[in-house]
């Protein structure tokens, strides 16, 4: 009998600087699942790759003096020694640089326009340069900035194609709300809200205003716009409309797409609407997970990305405490849909409490007693217990529940389940008392019975937790006397697999304890001395980027100088400075204007602390009606910028005098 298909894929990502735990996540996820399901017995098809196209590559290979190409390439080649080293067995990496999918996305760009769903038409709006998206005024942040980056947009004008979304909105909003497709479910409403329901929008689906991308085959001034280039990599790698591959039949439509929350929208509405629009079934499932994120300024946490210079090296981590301990550590950390705080103290403890203190400390107690009180070998004589048949029920009952949260692709709880069985074990070991068995010559059957039962449990639980930790559980097997057969998928519900009479191995620490403090102040060292260099190139890159393509920037209509000269500004100082209670983002300050003093409130609590302000000129909008801001009185405005680093207030030289009019 064939075997059953199974595909899975992570998106597809951008190469435009070195992966991250972040990326990690995905694809270790994909990984363990890959894994689990080979261990089934299905003939897996996991796919990652890299995003290679668009602006921002254009520009950062301009920057260094290289082509496209050669900037991906070195870029895509970091990505691929990372997944060696976090042991990740995925069966094809697409680049969507391989002539093949160029071939095939053009041909799929046609299809879509001889069946009438993409057309010619003209595009103006707010455009996010990093994040290559156009925007609509509804859906910037509450600063005006683009609500994925929150970096300020630009006016953006062009020529372009669109893809009409509207025919496939019915259908859409059915396959999210009525279906297993989105997981979590819970997103369904928030997306149907707000993007189905206030009417789809066609969408943006080729640019003119750069080049490195896949041409427009029937005009050749334009280039596939992501999405539309990045989706179709899931088919085009099976060898949809092209013949580099062949198992498109097998593999479509995909078991499972794992995303992080910011690309939620393209997999949950676009995908569907484009495979809609080909003729082509739906993936089964999407996976939504949300974002590792770091504590951040004031303590908030923020999403770990590269463009904010706050990445974690998982090279680093893995050097000191092993591939499988990260793996493990962000898979247990996260649960499907939300977020979760990465901080070096929180892993460092979860690898010590449930690595060290809980597995490790099971197989290496268990395997040191086979050695001490029977020489390593378990004799046959047993004597069974009522304790024996509850905790026997309890290992052969763990498989269908890993089961099914892999199903569901639940990775925290199939783990929260398996740690369930091995804390169940370390207490049976406390209930047994086998130091006292050991003692007394006339309770030796009843310790080989013990002892076994201890086996099997460790058996059970290192195969069910391989496709998690591939490196580690193989020496476990090793140390416990298992055999390949022995942790084959089909013996992981019974119980009584090893041979009577076995055999234990004595091995290295698996897990070794990590010394708390020592470890955090080290890492924290690391991590600091990464994002200072990161922020740094980071600024330099961006001021490269201003230099690449200067700003299309949209002025206000005319004013006259009497327009002008009615709005009054001051020079004034900063006397004190507070938040405003129950407020992120606002601060209210006390000047001296040189009229008695007055208060303002501003918006620019992510940006200054208070300390920062006191004493210092700033540029003061007088004659502003005053408002009240979160109940607080408001008299004036003082004078920012917009940079790419945030609001900037602009501070006035100190040797000009407080009340100064500025014109
Ligand atoms: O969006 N936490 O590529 P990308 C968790 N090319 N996951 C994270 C993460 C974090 N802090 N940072 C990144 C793109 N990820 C497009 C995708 S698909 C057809 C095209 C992971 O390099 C997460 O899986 O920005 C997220 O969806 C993916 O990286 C986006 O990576």
């Amino acid at each position: 009998m064939s075997k059953r298909p199974f595909y899975i894929t992570t998106p597809i990502y951008y190469p435009s600087g070195n992966p991250h735990i972040g990326h990690c996540y995905t694809t270790v996820a994909c990984d363990s699942i890959a894994r689990y399901k080979r261990m089934q017995g299905y003939d897996v098809m996991f796919l990652t790759g890299t995003d290679e196209h668009g602006l921002k590559i254009e520009q950062k290979a301009a920057e260094q003096g290289v082509t496209p190409k050669e900037y991906v390439d070195v870029i895509v080649d970091r990505f691929k020694s990372l997944w060696k080293y976090m042991n990740i067995s995925y069966d094809r990496y697409i680049r969507t640089t391989d002539d093949y999918h160029v071939e095939a996305v053009q041909k799929i760009f046609k299809a879509l326009y001889d069946k009438g769903y993409i057309y010619k038409g003209e595009y103006s709006g707010k455009y996010c340069t990093p994040c290559e998206s156009f925007w609509t005024d509804s859906q910037l942040d509450e600063n005006g900035c683009c609500p994925e980056c929150h970096r300020p947009v630009k006016y953006a004008k062009e020529e372009a194609y669109f893809f009409k979304m509207s025919p496939f909105a019915e259908r859409i909003e059915k396959l999210l709300l009525e279906t297993d497709y989105l997981r979590p479910k819970t997103r369904a409403v928030e997306l149907v809200n707000n993007f189905i329901k206030p009417g789809l929008e066609d969408l943006c689906v080729s640019r003119t205003t750069f080049k490195w991308g896949v041409p427009v085959s029937f005009d050749d001034k334009h280039v596939v716009y992501v999405w539309i280039d990045a989706l179709s990599n899931y088919i085009t790698a099976l060898g949809y409309e092209n013949s580099a591959h062949n198992d498109y039949e097998k593999y479509w439509p995909a078991d499972v797409h794992m995303v992080a929350k910011d690309i939620m929208r393209f997999h949950a509405i676009i995908w569907p609407a484009m495979l809609m629009a080909l003729d082509l079934p739906l993936p089964k499932h999407l996976a939504v997970h949300g974002w590792i994120t770091m504590a951040g300024k004031n303590g908030e946490s923020e999403k770990m990305s590269k463009s904010l210079g706050n990445v974690v090296d998982p090279f680093v981590l893995g050097e000191r405490y092993g591939q499988d301990s990260i793996r493990y550590h962000i898979l247990r950390e996260m649960a499907l849909g939300a977020d979760s705080l990465f901080s070096n103290e929180i892993m460092i403890n979860r690898i010590n409490s449930d690595l060290a203190n809980g597995f490790g400390n099971l197989v290496s107690r268990t395997v040191a007693m086979v050695d001490k009180y029977f020489g390593g070998t378990i004799p046959s004589e047993r004597e069974g217990d009522a304790l024996d048949e509850e905790f026997r029920a309890v290992v052969t009952g763990l498989l269908p529940e890993v089961d099914k949260y892999i199903d569901e692709t639940k990775l925290k709880q199939a783990l929260e389940e398996i740690f369930k069985v091995v804390d169940r074990a370390n207490k049976y070991i406390d209930e047994t008392e086998p130091w006292k068995l050991g003692k007394d010559d006339t309770k030796k059957a009843r310790l080989a019975s013990v002892l076994y039962n201890l086996l099997e449990a460790i058996r059970v639980t290192s195969a069910l937790l391989a496709p998690f930790m591939p490196t580690v559980m193989p020496k476990v097997w090793e140390q416990i006397g298992a055999s390949a057969a022995d942790v084959e998928y089909e013996k992981l519900g019974v119980f009584g697999v090893l041979p009577e009479n076995v055999t234990v191995h004595k091995g290295e620490i698996l897990f070794p304890r990590i010394d708390v403090d020592k470890e955090i102040e080290e890492l924290n060292a690391i991590l600091a001395k990464n994002m200072a260099e990161a922020q740094a190139k980071l600024s330099s890159e961006e001021k490269g980027e201003a230099a690449a393509e200067p700003e299309k920037i949209e002025l206000k209509p005319e004013i006259t100088i009497d327009d002008f000269a009615k709005v009054e500004i001051r020079v004034a100082k900063v006397t004190a400075c507070e938040k405003v209670k129950k407020s992120d983002k606002l601060l209210c300050l006390q000047l001296d204007d040189g009229m008695g003093g007055r208060q303002v409130v501003s918006g620019i609590a992510q940006y200054y602390a208070p300390e920062d302000l006191i004493g210092k000129k700033i540029q003061l909008i007088a004659n502003l009606k005053p408002v009240k801001l979160r109940g607080v009185d408001s008299n004036g405005m003082i004078c920012a910028a917009d940079t790419p680093d945030g609001v900037k207030v602009i501070f006035v030289d100190d040797s000009i005098p407080v009340g100064s009019k500025i014109r």
